[in-house]
């Protein structure tokens, strides 16, 4: 099981989640890491779930073409959409600037 931890400000969230586990799906549910995860679409294209990795990027799968679209340059500074990826690896992130 993955922990994931959620960083928000000065404030980490971190919680074990299932293994291929999606955060916005997750979200939807009214489970970690709602209400502090800003999504809406869940499909790759509003980019409002994009999140900056913190530690665990090593474990991800490359970006996709919504990704790349969606994020463009921000991808080498290390940012992905949570609505993409499923998760199988501790993962730390944000959505701070
Ligand atoms: S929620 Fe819209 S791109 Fe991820």
């Amino acid at each position: 099981m993955p922990t994931v931890t959620f960083q928000v400000g000065e404030q980490l969230f971190s919680e074990a989640v299932a293994d291929n586990t999606n955060l916005v799906v997750r979200a939807g549910i009214k489970k970690f890491p709602h209400p502090h995860l800003k999504a809406k679409c869940g499909m790759g294209k509003c980019g409002t779930c994009a999140c900056r990795i913190l530690a665990g990027a090593e474990n991800l799968p490359a970006p996709n073409w919504k990704e790349e679209k969606v994020l463009g340059p921000r991808i080498a500074a290390g940012w992905r959409l949570c609505c993409q990826l499923w998760l199988n690896h501790d993962l730390s992130l944000t959505q701070d600037r």
